[in-house]
């Protein structure tokens, strides 16, 4: 991912090289994350695509297939890394890593502790938004899952940032050697309640913690816990809505019951500027908005607390 520079410089301005990872974009539902090797070639309905052609070009560049079909080649970027990830487990999405990203005060320089690792998709957004110089510290029970994500955080350039270790973290807690070094710490685990004492030992003074639960229940186990040690503890649930915005033809059917851009349809009662607007659209193109019908639903509940101070 783009912010491991070598140098240790952010930077999003890059060209593709041999060995890089790059996203091969055909549309926005269909994606995958590809290797570029100069004697290897991307074959897919559009043609074959030689990777030696992607040497040296620009990410975000259109390619050409030797039939005339095109892709794009994208940076692979944690937004887009969690799209064409390899799903070993349940994984948090671009609504909710945002929220946690933003309210954990995630910046350059911070040490995460995070549990469960699960597929990474979460540790990719925590890496990035601590490069160059902080840490995430996250821990798996699952061997081999932790094993797949040590493997994907390689094939991202972000093995630096990240270190995957294999706990019980329910059981036994975070190890004891990152007592008070942690500026946030993230659980996504059935029974949160039981890491969130060590989670506390782990805190800087004022550090923020954040549960991820699908259930109620978990949260209110959760914040009964919490409220020995921490404060400022709120629950969210972060519902996402897409818009399908597009050019159309505007006709007599859709200013009855569709929603022509964004103006009001106003189904009996219409006025008269309502349908003068008509009479001067029908016919012509629009650029008409509705809410997109594969809208996600709850994914989880995400409850932040920040750790007391004792003075
Ligand atoms: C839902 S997944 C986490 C997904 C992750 N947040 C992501 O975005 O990819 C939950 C993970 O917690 C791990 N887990 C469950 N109980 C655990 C425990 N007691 N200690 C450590 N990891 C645990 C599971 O193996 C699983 O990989």
């Amino acid at each position: 991912m783009l912010p491991t520079d070598p140098t240790k410089k952010l930077s999003f301005k890059r060209n593709i090289s041999d060995g890089d990872l790059v996203i091969v974009y055909e549309k926005h539902d269909n994606m995958k994350a590809v290797k570029v090797c100069e004697k290897s070639v991307l074959e897919n309905r559009f043609g074959i695509f030689k990777h030696a052609d992607w040497i040296g070009k620009p990410y975000g560049c259109k390619v050409s297939s030797h039939k005339g079909g095109f892709v794009y080649l994208l940076a692979p970027t944690p937004e887009l890394w969690t799209l064409v990830l390899s799903h070993r487990t349940q994984i948090l999405y671009i609504a909710d890593i945002s929220f946690v990203v933003m309210y954990l005060e995630l910046i350059p320089g911070c040490v995460v502790l995070e549990s469960g690792t699960g597929s990474g998709s979460l540790t990719t957004s925590l890496s990035r938004a601590i490069a160059p110089t902080g840490h995430v510290h996250t821990f798996d029970f699952h061997e081999q899952r932790a094993a797949a994500a040590r493997e994907d955080f390689e094939r991202t350039g972000l093995s630096s940032l990240v270190t995957v270790g294999v706990r019980d973290i329910q059981g036994e807690g975070f190890p004891k050697d990152l007592t008070g070094l942690a500026d946030a710490v993230f659980l996504d685990l059935p029974q949160p309640w039981l890491a969130i004492g060590s989670a506390g030992e782990m805190l800087k003074p004022d550090g923020v913690l954040c549960s991820f639960s699908p259930c109620i229940e978990q949260v209110q186990r959760s914040s009964e816990t919490l409220a020995s040690n921490f404060t400022d503890i709120r629950t969210f649930e972060v519902l996402l809505r897409t818009y399908e915005v597009r050019e159309g033809k505007m006709d007599h059917c859709q200013t009855e019951g569709g929603t022509p851009g964004s103006r009001p349809c106003k189904r009996k009662h219409r006025t008269s500027e309502g349908s003068q607007w008509e009479q001067e659209h029908s016919g012509s193109s629009i650029v008409m908005a509705r809410p997109s019908g594969e809208a996600k639903g709850h994914t989880g509940y995400l409850t932040f607390a920040r750790l007391r101070c004792v003075a």
